[in-house]
């Protein structure tokens, strides 16, 4: 069996559905619930025997050694972290202690369980570590893209607590042999996220009506990626991946995001338009207001730059490609229809606030 930590958020609760759907092998999933967690993305696993929920932190040492001891998994996979920038600008401890100590007390557990076990299991097990592409810093617009042996800038201190996980990941593949491979993800998107990361929120803003509050000029450029592809990534890296080295995962769909408020303006037009033509809103929730014919300037608010805003992130992933067969297969418009389908269909989706 594998252990999977942050299973309850984003990623981690995609993963956990689609390797339940394509793998017989039961996973342990280890998530602190905390506000991002969304348990309820895995209600249809409920009496499910392959997935065990253990409500616990991956800072919590002797509860990890318990659970080592008790499953014994041949991997683990780390996704559990504090993930808002904006959050980490206005205080950055808790990703020091998730994102960094979180993730040296797993390395620790993980080193200390596989000494007792023997040889041949050991060389089998892999820590398999999610890292971002924030941790490369900021691009000018002419610069390459990153490639997996591009120097460390990272410029908030999310990006810092990131990379000092990653520094740590690999001094123990180093210094104590764990087979660890590390994967760095470019901004992920789609169906259930939470409502404070720019997708989640655009659509949760357009569909009450009101325009998106984007930072300073709106020319900051993500390269992103699907939430499914994202996983398939994983799966590979954790799969075909060689111990010891790291894995960039790109989209290939760098936009600056007013470039990206324009596909979801577009995406929620047509998806608006189809229910209309079908009479349909989707679960009884009324329909959104349209915001066909309008230019998408109408849907933007221009608010003071985030301190320390990165310019432009971008990656070259042709390592993970070449080695594991992995390429990205969903297109934003189609990935942001489906992202937008979801919303109108699931009564709450975004609910709570947002802090922009
Ligand atoms: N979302 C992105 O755009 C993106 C891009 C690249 C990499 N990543 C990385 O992918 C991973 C998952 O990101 P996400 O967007 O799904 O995050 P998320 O914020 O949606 O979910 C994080 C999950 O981790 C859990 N968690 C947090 N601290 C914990 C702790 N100390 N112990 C146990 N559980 C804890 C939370 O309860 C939550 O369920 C993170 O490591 C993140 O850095 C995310």
């Amino acid at each position: 069996m594998i252990l999977v930590t942050g299973g309850c958020g984003f990623i981690g609760s995609r993963f956990v559905l689609d390797w339940l759907a394509t793998h017989e092998e039961p996973l342990v999933n280890l998530d602190a619930l905390t506000y991002a967690a969304r348990p309820q993305a895995l209600a249809t696993l409920r009496g499910d025997p392959r997935h065990t929920f253990v409500h616990g932190d991956i800072r919590d040492r002797a509860l990890l050694d318990s659970l080592l001891a008790r499953h014994r998994p041949r991997a683990i996979v780390h996704l559990a972290a504090e993930t808002h920038v904006d959050r980490a600008i206005a205080d950055a401890s808790a990703f020091a202690q998730s994102n960094t100590l979180g993730t040296l007390t797993l390395l620790q557990a993980a080193q200390a369980h596989l000494q007792a076990r023997p040889a041949s299991e050991a060389a089998a097990f892999r820590f398999l570590h999610c890292s971002t592409d924030e941790v490369f810093g900021s691009l000018g617009p002419d610069d390459a893209p990153c490639d997996e042996l591009a120097p460390y800038r990272p410029r908030n201190p999310y990006a810092a607590s990131k990379a000092a996980a990653d520094h740590f990941v690999a001094a123990f593949h180093v210094t104590h042999g764990l087979p660890t491979l590390v994967t760095r993800g470019s901004n992920t998107y789609g169906p259930g996220q939470h409502r404070e990361k720019l997708v989640a929120l655009a659509i949760s803003r357009i569909l009450a009506g009101d325009p998106v509050p984007l930072y300073g000029d709106g020319l900051a450029v993500r390269d992103w990626l699907h939430v499914g592809d994202h996983v398939a990534a994983l799966v590979a890296a954790l799969e075909r991946g060689t111990p010891g080295q790291t894995y960039n995962v790109a989209g290939h769909q760098g936009l600056t995001n007013l470039e990206l408020i324009g596909h979801l303006v577009t995406a929620i037009e047509v998806e608006t338009r189809d229910r209309e033509a079908r009479g349909t809103s989707g679960n009884g929730r009324p329909l959104a207001p349209a915001a066909t014919g309008r230019h998408v300037m109408r849907w933007i608010r221009f608010v003071a730059d985030r301190p320390g805003h990165d310019r432009r992130y971008a990656m070259d992933d042709r390592k993970l490609r070449s080695e594991t067969g992995w390429a990205p297969r969903i297109a934003l418009d189609a990935g942001l229809r489906e992202t937008v389908r979801a919303a109108l269909d699931t009564p709450g989706a975004y609910d709570g606030a947002d802090a922009r």
